[in-house]
């Protein structure tokens, strides 16, 4: 197959980890016989930095002629004081609202082999396999108005959304479901919220569609809690898009290391952006320690959601286990006997698993 993939490698590691995503992609391409194009863009800071602006038109017009998009990280102190406009963030923020990537999907999965590595204890842990589905175009990172009043001394966020943005995004958790354990929990502040009370609504009029998910209704604060308590309970969680910003990456702890969690802003007809939950981390950047392994994990994901590539991103994860089980492991983790290697050093092993199984 061809597909073309357009690389926004962003700021700070963005760098580094998208450089061994897109080796991997190579490795698969090479390995099953596809033909993957690539084109490299700006975005954040390195664009501000260059073309004066978080988000070139060309490398928008480059993203939707796209069959995939693969993007870094973004941001870093260096452009922090910048006004919110002009923020590296809006980039970010601007290329999935253009693209219309309304859903945002982080699978969580405690990797066996990392058991020891999360902060709770490994019993906690063990078996929790859970996939966050976060609405991404709506709610206060949007809403307007969105700013100070009578001279400085208020301030306004707006939560809004419209049926149907609750709508799309409820049935894609359920489709999610479905290819999963079929249980689907829906995350809302409705005793306070009405945007939460119309989320409600909606879910419990789309169940209808799907009879055989079965499906409960949480408090935001509430589930805060079950997620480091029970993990295991859960399989999919749907909220908006705050409370999925912040349970994310509370959950992120399971793993032991945010460069674990993979993540893939999708619409409904397969187009994607694929990115490491993590961030640009300035404080690591340059060094060759970021861990690679949640960019690589999106690549699995592209493979297997806009591709249809399904045997190529299974043959990324289980690489990614091999590895890991082997012992290999970047400075973020901690392994009991492991052998701490560097950031390149981790993709060229798991390459080597890909290319030889
Ligand atoms: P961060 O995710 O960049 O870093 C948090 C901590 O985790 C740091 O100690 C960092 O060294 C570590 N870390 C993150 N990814 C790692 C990896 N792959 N391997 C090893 N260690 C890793 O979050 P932080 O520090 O809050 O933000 C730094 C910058 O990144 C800010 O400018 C922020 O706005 C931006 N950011 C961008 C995101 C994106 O592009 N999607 C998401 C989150 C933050
Ligand atoms: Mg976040």
């Amino acid at each position: 197959m061809n597909k073309h993939i357009v690389m926004l490698p962003g700021d700070g590691i963005g760098q580094e980890v998208s450089k061994a995503a897109k080796q991997v992609l190579e490795a698969v391409a090479e390995r099953y016989n596809h033909t993957f194009t690539f084109e490299t863009h700006e975005i954040g800071g390195a664009a501000i930095d260059s073309q004066g602006t978080p988000l070139p038109e060309d490398t928008v017009a480059a993203c939707k002629k796209s069959d995939a998009i693969l993007l870094g990280a973004v941001g870093g102190p260096k452009w922090d004081q910048l006004p919110g406009h002009m923020r590296p963030e809006k980039g970010l923020l601007g290329i999935r609202k253009k693209m219309g990537l309304f859903a945002n999907l982080r699978p969580i999965k405690g990797f066996k082999q990392l058991l020891h590595a999360s902060p709770l204890k490994p019993e906690v842990v063990e078996g929790s396999d859970l996939l966050i589905v976060r609405e991404l175009t709506g709610g206060l990172y949007f809403g307007e108005p969105s700013e100070r009043r009578n001279n400085g001394q208020e301030v306004v966020d707006t939560l809004a959304y419209t049926r149907s943005e609750i709508e799309r995004i409820v049935d894609q958790a359920f489709q999610s479901a479905m290819v999963r354990r079929k249980h689907l929990t829906s995350v809302d502040k409705a005793n306070v919220l009405e945007s939460s009370r119309m989320w409600r609504e909606v879910v419990e009029e789309k169940k209808h569609d799907y009879p055989e998910v079965t499906v409960d209704h949480m408090l935001v604060d509430a589930a805060a809690m079950k997620l480091i308590t029970n993990p295991a309970s859960f399989d999919v969680i749907v909220t908006e898009n705050m409370f999925g910003d912040i349970l994310s990456d509370e959950a992120s702890v399971l793993t032991g290391s945010l460069g674990m969690l993979p993540s893939a802003s999708i619409r409904s007809d397969g187009v994607g952006l694929y990115e490491p939950v993590h961030g640009s981390a300035p404080d690591i950047a340059g060094e060759n320690k970021a861990n690679p392994l949640a960019a690589i994990l999106s690549t699995a994901m592209m493979l297997r959601h806009s591709f249809q590539m399904e045997e190529e991103a299974d043959q990324v994860e289980t690489a990614v286990q091999e590895v890991l089980a082997a012992k290999f492991h970047t400075a973020d983790l901690s392994l009991e006997n492991g052998v701490k290697v560097t950031g390149s050093e981790m993709a060229a092993k798991v390459i080597e698993q890909i290319s030889s199984n």
